[in-house]
């Protein structure tokens, strides 16, 4: 039987400065090209059935880019949510952002605070945006909260297990059934590893500022033919 339409797709966003390169622009540009392409493809997903869209816009680890890039990359998410915030609201997305906030800008975290309380009380759709994210550090803080009820005995050790871990993790997601790494590169880089234990993986050559409406779909035709066995036969 085929699959039908996955309930939490995860993007890897990848390609983005070898787009700007081939085009003969600043790497930033390729950023400014992908959020571009980024504010469509979100509202086009939940128009197919999805239920949940997490897009990997910035791991922990990309701090170590060139101060130029990573104030370019903070400055791109506060315009892309306040530019986008009335659309949001108007399709009712709740739009989340999974992360640490140690070393983010103050004008920043009021972004992500401003764009998660507009859009709270919708439950339908959830767009989670992945920011200053890396998946064994959301692991990490996760036990902190755990132990930290362990501790003040709000919790007992008897009750958790993997729901409660989930529950636990920065947002209470549901686990992702595809995840789609654009630009060929073959890993996960530390992207929502908790939740991605059984999804299933596709790895389009295609940039991210090129990956279009057209691609989601042929993306979907390829889940549609995975057999997924969660460790069954
Ligand atoms: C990886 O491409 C992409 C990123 C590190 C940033 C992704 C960000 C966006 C798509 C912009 C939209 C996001 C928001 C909401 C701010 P890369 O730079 O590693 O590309 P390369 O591998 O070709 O060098």
């Amino acid at each position: 039987m085929e699959n039908s339409v996955p309930n939490h797709v995860g993007i890897i966003m990848d390609g983005n400065g070898r787009w700007a390169v081939k085009h003969g622009m600043i790497r930033s540009l390729g950023h400014k090209k992908g959020a571009d392409n980024l504010k469509s493809l979100v509202q086009y997903v939940f128009t197919k059935g999805v239920k949940c869209l997490s897009v990997y816009a910035f791991s922990t680890e990309n701090f170590k880019r060139d101060k130029e890039e990573v104030d370019y990359l903070m400055n791109l998410i506060i315009k892309f949510f306040n530019k986008e915030k009335s659309t949001f609201v108007k399709n009712k997305i709740k739009v989340l952002v999974s992360g640490s906030k140690d070393n983010l800008r103050s004008d920043v975290i009021a972004a992500i605070e401003g764009i998660e309380e507009a859009t709270k009380d919708f439950t339908d759709k959830v767009f989670n945006v992945c920011f200053n994210y890396g998946g064994r550090l959301e692991i990490v803080d996760t036990l902190k909260k755990i132990i930290d009820k362990v501790q003040n005995n709000e919790l007992d050790i008897s009750s958790i297990d993997e729901n409660l871990v989930s529950s636990y993790m920065y947002k209470d997601l549901p686990d992702l059934d595809f995840v789609i790494r654009t630009s060929g590169e073959l890993r996960t880089s530390n992207f929502m590893l908790w939740q991605s234990s059984y999804a299933e993986y596709y790895f389009p050559e295609t940039l991210f500022p090129d990956f279009d409406e057209k691609e989601f779909d042929i993306a979907l035709e390829e889940y549609s033919k995975r057999k997924r066995r969660f460790g069954g036969v």
